[in-house]
Parts: C-alpha cells; structure tokens; sequence
C-alpha cells in the first residue's frame, strides 16, 4: 500500500444505490459489479471510497494507516469548544472510536474480561430469561412478524441485561437511549436534528453513570459492569465515564446490527428446512450456524466503522487520499467467491476460517460472544416452540431506507403452534 498517482475509478447511484427497492431484494447482481468491476472506487453520490473484496477489505480494517476518528475526516466540523459540552460530549470523549492507537489498545485491554465466556456464561441466565420474555410476548404464536415481534427487541434487552439494566428501565434504555443514540452521530440526519438526539441521550446516560456509582459502591460482584469495575492490568483502572462510553459503544454499535441476525437466521433456516434439520442433530453447531446466516444474508449496505486514511493510501492502484471517508464494504466481502466457495448457498458445516463477519484485527467486533450467545438462545427457543412446523407466508419486505442495512421490516410465518 503505497502512494502513487492513478485515475480514480468512479461509481454512483446507477451502479449501486443502497436505497433502492431493488437492491433491498437483490443485492447479488449489485455484489458481482462491485467485486469484479469496481474493487475499490469513489462513490460520487455518497461521497465516500468503496473496497469491496475480501483480502481488500481484510487489509483496510487491519491497517494501521487508517483512522476511525470522525474527527479526522477531511470535511469534519470543527469541535464543539468544552464550555459548549453536554454530558453526551463529556462521555463521547472516552467512546472506542474516539481513541488514538494506544488509547484504543488500552481500552480493549481493560475491557476483555468484561466479554470472557466466563462473564457470558453468569449472564447467559438474564440473557435467556429475556428472549423466553420476547416470544411469550408474541400476541398471536400461530401467525407473526419475525422483524417486529422477536428481531427489534432482542438485540437491545440482551445488551440491557448484559450491562444489568433491570426490565423496569427498558424504557428509558431501548426508546430513550437506544433509540437516540443510534441517530446520534448519524450523518445523514442535519446537525440540528443530530443535537436533538444527543439531548435525548441525556436521561439515560445520567441513569447510567448512577448504576455504574451504584456498582462501585456496593462491592464486588462478578458480573458484567462489576468486571469493568474490578479489572486492573499494570495499575491501570477504567473510571467511571469511560465505563459508560463503553455502554454507550455497545448500545449504537449492537443494537441496531443484531437485529438483522435474527430475521437472517431465522429467513435462511426457514428457506432451507435441511439445516435447520441438522442444525437440530448437531447442536454443536450453533456457532457456525450464527456466522453462516449473518455471512449468507450479507446485510450490511456499507461498512462496520468507517476509515480515514491518515495519509494517501494505495490499493489496488487506487490512491485513497489522506481524510476522505472509506468503507470496506461487508456485504460483498461476505459473498466473495474468492474467499467462499457457492457463496450463496447456505450451508453451516462451511469452513469459517478467516472470515470478516466480525471484522478483523484492532477493532474486531467487541461484542461478538453476545451475538453468537444471543443467535443460539433465540434459536433454541424458537425450535422449543414451534419445531419444524414454522413456515414463511408471502413475500419478505424490506425497508430500503435504511441507513445501513438491507433490513426486512416484515416477514411473517406461520406456525403449528
Ligand atoms: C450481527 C451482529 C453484529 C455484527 C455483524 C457485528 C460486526 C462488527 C464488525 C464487522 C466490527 C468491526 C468494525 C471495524 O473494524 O471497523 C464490529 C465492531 C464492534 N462491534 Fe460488532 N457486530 C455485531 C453486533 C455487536 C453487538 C451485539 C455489540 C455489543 C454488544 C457490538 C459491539 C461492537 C463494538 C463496540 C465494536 C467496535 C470495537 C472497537 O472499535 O474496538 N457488535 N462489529
């Protein structure tokens, strides 16, 4: 990867419009072009670079020559001077993507315990008791919407009970926090409605920053946020704002993303009753199933967290200039019949090796042990439920405008219950 001069390969909406209806329902053709004709390239629409193959993809997120501080976007706004901070920019400074390398690295370190299987496994009863909450929630079990009865609310109970969020606070978490949050630092909303946002942040960062003084002071507990508070490497502790920018991190990096597993698992499992089959025979299996379905429905429309190089990079004879916004694009890499044999058949005996469905390298998914506890515990309960009597009922709807995802806002089954 290094600097030199090129033509820049362009692209724009007519090659891949991630808003479309169209590319919602199919995004295979849309892959292929960017795969095979345009591996890396500016979107002139969207104003940002693309590098869509696997091993591309692989090396951006590694690379140390990109930043993934907004702040070192080219066309960033000037930072809010301090007298102007809000408790929501009082915490966003000890946010994972606010960090230089060493910070970053530091965080990581002192946060890894608070994601071992060990921690998972005493929260995987709170975990289990909320998605057993979501399905007996289900107005009607003979017929529902996948996507609004079990997909929109797991993901965000499973983070409120992985940090210990009682369920009388759902409220204030999944539509005060949650909800905001996730717009927050969204640039496709207008400043004005960005700061509208991160006032509406601001309850439940407060109720936060409460249970983690809470926590501290009512002595050891071996749980999640008792972990953060108990972790010491080389003399070094986490303080209290920087355990709440870790909450905050898992809230807009998790609870959005995690809902696509869960109408992808169950969409893939449904379309291909064999696997769901053996699925049931090899439960062992579980895991690689999660990164089958998520790598299989390749729903993410861009990239995870978005790259600054820090100066001209070169890849693939395209010269990436130093502040321009770069995606490495997950949904093509995910189908990359470089990487994947058939990459579009399902199939959960694959080899997963090296794959990016979590990312790679400094900033691999911090959550990942959440997801694939989350995968598996609400795939059990729906086999518990339903067997192999679900069926899918009409046509899968997407919701094209979504920022980032190829999101299904509706699909229903029917079941023998
Ligand atoms: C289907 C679910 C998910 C997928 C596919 C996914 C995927 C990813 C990927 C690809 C990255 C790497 C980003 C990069 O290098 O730019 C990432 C990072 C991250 N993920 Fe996930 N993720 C999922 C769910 C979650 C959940 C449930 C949480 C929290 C509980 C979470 C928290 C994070 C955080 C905080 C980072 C940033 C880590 C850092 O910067 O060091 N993710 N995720």
């Amino acid at each position: 990867m290094t600097a030199t001069s090129t033509t820049r390969a362009e692209i724009d909406f007519s090659v891949y419009n991630p808003y479309s209806m169209d590319f919602a329902r199919d995004p295979w053709p849309t892959w292929d072009r960017l795969l095979n004709e345009f591996p890396v390239a500016w979107h002139r629409d969207l104003q940002c670079w693309m590098v869509s193959p696997h091993d591309l993809a692989a090396e951006v997120m590694k690379s140390p020559r990109f930043s993934t501080n907004f702040g070192d976007y080219k066309h960033a706004p000037p930072p809010k001077p301090r007298s102007e901070w809000t408790l929501y920019n009082e915490v966003m400074q000890y946010h994972l993507q606010m960090q230089d390398a060493a910070g970053h690295m530091r965080l990581r370190r002192l946060t890894a315990p608070a994601f071992s299987r060990r921690v998972m496994d005493v929260i995987e009863v709170r975990i289990r008791d909320s998605i057993v909450g979501v399905f007996d929630e289900i107005p009607d079990p003979r017929r529902f919407d996948v996507a609004d009865d079990i997909a929109a609310k797991v993901p965000i109970r499973a983070i409120a009970r992985m940090v210990g969020v009682p369920s009388d606070a759902d409220t204030l978490f999944e539509h005060g926090l949650g909800w905001n949050l996730v717009r927050a630092a969204n640039p496709l909303y207008s400043a004005e409605e960005r700061a509208e946002f991160q006032q509406g942040t601001i309850p439940g960062l407060q109720y936060l920053i409460d249970t983690v003084r809470e926590a501290r002071s009512g002595g050891h507990t071996d749980d999640f946020i008792g972990t953060l508070i108990d972790t010491e490497i080389d003399g070094e502790r986490l303080h209290d704002l920087e355990i709440v920018a870790l909450l905050i991190s898992l809230i807009s990096a998790g609870a959005d993303t995690a809902v696509d597993l869960h109408t992808m698992a169950l969409l893939a499992f449904l379309t291909h009753p064999d696997q769901w089959q053996l699925l049931g025979e090899r439960p062992d299996l579980h895991e690689a199933a999660v990164i089958e379905a998520l790598r299989w429905g390749s729903m993410g429309k861009l990239g995870a967290i978005p790259r600054f190089p820090r100066e001209d990079v070169e890849i693939a004879g395209q010269v990436l200039p130093k502040g321009e916004f770069v995606h490495f694009m997950l949904g093509p890499a995910w189908v990359d019949p470089k990487k994947w044999p058939e990459p579009l058949r399902f199939d959960i005996t694959r080899n997963h090796a090296g794959n990016l469905v979590f990312g790679a390298g400094p900033h691999l998914c911090i959550g990942l042990n959440l997801v694939k506890v989350q995968g598996r515990l609400m795939l059990d309960e729906f086999r518990r439920r339903f067997g192999d009597t679900a069926r899918l009922e009409g046509e899968v709807e997407y919701d094209p405008q979504h920022w980032n995802a190829r999101r299904i806002s509706r699909m229903t089954v029917t079941t023998g219950a």
